[in-house]
């Protein structure tokens, strides 16, 4: 694990020099405050930055350790640590679904936020999902909400639309992907997206049954519904793009691969959530300016509708660190609009915050923001609230049984039956 040693004096900025120079004129002592984050985009690249204006007013240094991109993966090894009270680690960046199974390790953050006047400027849902027994576990400092990511120019030079259902997007995939390798451009796919066996798969997943009208795995009230033919056919469905419009290897990409594919131009379509918006945009990507975003498309049937499944981050800190009080305060400074507007501008993550949806310079870098707005209010919850201190197992049941539908070991109907079976033995004991 690298962990990064910083010095306060190497900072290029002025300001910090004299912040940390008046901090030790008074006697006070800044603190190192080590966060956990996982590496995913260019979130540990722009940490440096987003944290010195915290650094140069408190004197203190936050110092980032990167964790693995897969949520799974950092939950598995958080778990570890908390239940271990290692105080070696401050604060936690956690995923919108670990609330309820992590929450007797975080301190309460709700007095802390009113003070600082964060609760009422949150959208309450955001607040609402990481509030466990009236307490909060952690600050939002972004939510999520996936997008079809597709490519202009492709689609105007072979005469599509971008398309609005799944049999539309796997029509216009095929059809784009067969023209541009007739082309010569051999390395050209339709549709790129999550099909590892993790956490994101839950959400790829989810949002192919719930769009087809089969549910949400566990629905609110804790009625196991995941076994049902509109979700099989959901299932069968992504099934067939795997080594048609997809290469093979989507059965173990995770966001930053399809990514990869993508911004190298070799993707007619990706899912992936917006982050991937201003990195496609860069400089050195392939696709800068040739690509717009869209909802994802929709099934076929009863109930058919377009879903996306709702992710997001949060700031916990950990009951068993050595620096509480400065981690309490980096935790609201991440979460504030200062912060949460430079992770909007340099990141592209949607805010938690409902006035920075009319912040003009946030428009003017991702400018379908206002657009999104309607689509992370009324995206799809996964079952962790139902669910509780068992999301992760029933996750786990769930991507591994959508894994082996996808990667053709078995066929969607008895996957689905077998995996009712399973979270019935794990949720009605
Ligand atoms: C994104 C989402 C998070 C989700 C993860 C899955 O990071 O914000 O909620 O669990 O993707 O890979």
């Amino acid at each position: 694990m690298t962990h990064k040693m910083k010095a306060v004096a190497l900072r290029s900025s002025a300001l910090a020099i004299v912040a940390a120079l008046s901090a030790s004129a008074a006697g006070a002592q800044g603190v190192e405050v080590t966060v956990v984050s996982g590496a995913v985009g260019a979130a540990v690249a722009n940490f440096d930055a987003l944290v010195a204006p915290w650094e140069e007013r408190t004197g203190n240094d936050a110092v980032l350790v990167p964790m693995p991109a897969s949520t799974s993966d950092q939950f598995g090894q958080y778990r570890l640590w908390l239940a271990a009270g290692n105080g070696d680690i401050d604060l936690y960046q956690t995923d919108v679904i670990w609330a309820p199974q992590l929450a007797e390790h975080f301190v309460d953050l709700l007095p802390h936020a009113q003070e600082a006047g964060l609760i009422e400027q949150n959208f309450p849902s955001i607040v609402e999902s990481q509030t466990v027994d009236g307490k909060l576990v952690a600050m939002p400092i972004f939510t999520d909400a996936p997008a079809l990511y597709y490519r202009t120019d492709l689609l105007e030079k072979h005469g599509r639309e971008v398309p609005t259902t799944w049999a539309e997007l796997q029509e216009t995939a095929q059809f784009i992907q067969d023209a541009e390798r007739a082309e010569g451009n051999a390395e050209m796919w339709g549709f790129v997206w999550q099909g590892n066996a993790y956490e994101g798969l839950t959400c790829d997943a989810l949002e192919w049954i719930k769009s087809n009208g089969g549910g949400q795995i566990v629905e609110a009230d804790g009625t196991i519904s995941v076994n049902n033919p509109q979700a099989a056919a959901a299932l069968e469905m992504a099934a067939g793009w795997v080594g048609t419009i997809s290469p093979e290897g989507v059965l173990a990409y995770q966001e930053e691969e399809s990514r990869g594919v993508w911004q190298t131009g070799n993707a007619v379509f990706m899912r992936n959530w917006p982050y991937a918006y201003l990195l496609g945009n860069g400089d050195d990507s392939a696709v800068k300016g040739l690509f717009d975003v869209a909802p994802l498309p929709m099934g076929e049937g009863e109930g058919a509708t377009s879903a996306a499944t709702l992710g997001g981050w949060n700031m916990a800190v950990s009951r068993y660190g050595d620096n509480q009080e400065a981690a309490i305060d980096l935790a609201l400074y991440l979460g504030s609009a200062e912060a949460q507007k430079q992770r909007a501008l340099n990141e592209g993550n949607l805010p938690t915050l409902q006035a920075l949806y009319s912040d003009e310079e946030i428009l003017a870098a991702n400018p379908y923001f206002a657009r999104w707005v309607e689509v992370f209010q009324t995206a799809v919850p996964r079952p962790s609230a139902p669910t509780q201190a068992n999301y992760n197992e029933v996750s786990t049941l769930f991507f591994t049984a959508v894994h082996s539908v996808i990667s053709g070991e078995e066929d969607a109907a008895t996957a689905l039956e077998d995996l009712e079976i399973d979270l019935q033995d794990l949720l009605e004991e």
